[in-house]
């Protein structure tokens, strides 16, 4: 599928093989860091290709250096402090978690950084199973309504050194209310301000049909569309696209689901 013009942003595709490796990356100066954190257990890669991970090893270069790619241009955009990516999809089952998941993993392969999944998908949350995480002390509505009880207890390690989830929780409706609250901007202040070495992502529910998406990316810095290879038209993705402020559009991503 060729881009549309009126597209702001790079257009990356997932799932093509041959882009250049870009590893060496600047490097955030970071008085109290979280990068050394103690990691429960560590997955295999056998293990990770099971979640549809990407990881360090050989057999999963072709995947891994285009996450690499999509990390080096938000890096680019960014500057030197650390960030808020969203990512949706423009239409249901593209595959936004997996960009989401898998760019979060991208962040996490260097070990200077650390990265925060957040399940921002309250009708469709799926990082959870993915991930194989049980989320037994609950998620983000849990905290968004009983804040008191705090959040470092709903921060779930995934087997993936450094990347932790903040699954959903308990949905109690879908609503872009929570999204919008006070205390859903005061909770991603703080994750990102408390580290400096920290990079927050959010799983979006798809563009179309719900508010939430474009709610969502007031709270972030980029947005990473996800189009399904094949199946979106230029139309319906400009279109996806024109929900956002254009400045905060880091790309499409085509990505070809099973
Ligand atoms: N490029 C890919 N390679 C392998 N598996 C993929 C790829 N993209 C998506 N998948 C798989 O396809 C399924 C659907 O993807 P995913 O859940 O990421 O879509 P989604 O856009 O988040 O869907 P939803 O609309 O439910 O939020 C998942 O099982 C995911 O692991
Ligand atoms: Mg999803």
């Amino acid at each position: 599928m060729k881009p549309d013009k009126s597209i702001s942003g790079t257009v990356l595709q997932a799932g093509e093989t041959g882009m250049a490796e870009i590893d060496h990356l600047p490097q955030p100066a970071s008085e109290h860091s979280i990068a050394l954190m103690a990691e429960p257990r560590a997955l295999a890669p056998h293990q990770l290709e099971e979640r549809r991970l990407i990881h360090r090893e050989a057999s999963s270069r072709a995947e891994s250096d285009i996450f690499r790619e999509i990390r080096t241009r938000l890096l680019g955009m960014a500057g030197t402090s650390n960030f808020i990516t969203l990512v949706v999809a423009v239409s249901p089952r593209s595959g936004a978690s997996f960009v989401a998941r898998n760019l979060a993993a991208a962040f996490a392969f260097d070990e200077a950084r650390t990265s925060l999944l957040i399940d921002c998908n309250l009708r469709y949350p799926e990082q959870h199973r993915a991930l194989g995480v049980d989320p037994a002390n609950g998620g983000l509505i849990d905290f968004l309504e009983h804040p008191a009880q705090g959040i470092a207890s709903r921060i779930y390690a995934t087997g993936v050194p450094r990347l932790r989830l903040i699954p959903v929780g308990e949905a109690r409706e879908d609503s872009g209310e929570y999204f919008s609250s006070f205390r859903m901007h005061a909770l991603l202040d703080s994750m990102r301000h408390r580290y400096p070495d920290r990079y927050l992502f959010l799983d979006g529910p798809t563009i179309k049909g719900s508010p939430d998406a474009r709610i969502l990316s007031d709270l972030a810095d980029f947005v990473v569309v996800v189009a399904g290879y094949g199946r979106d038209t230029p139309a319906a993705i400009s279109q996806a696209v024109a929900h956002f402020e254009p400045e905060k559009v880091a790309g499409v991503v085509f990505n070809q689901a099973p």
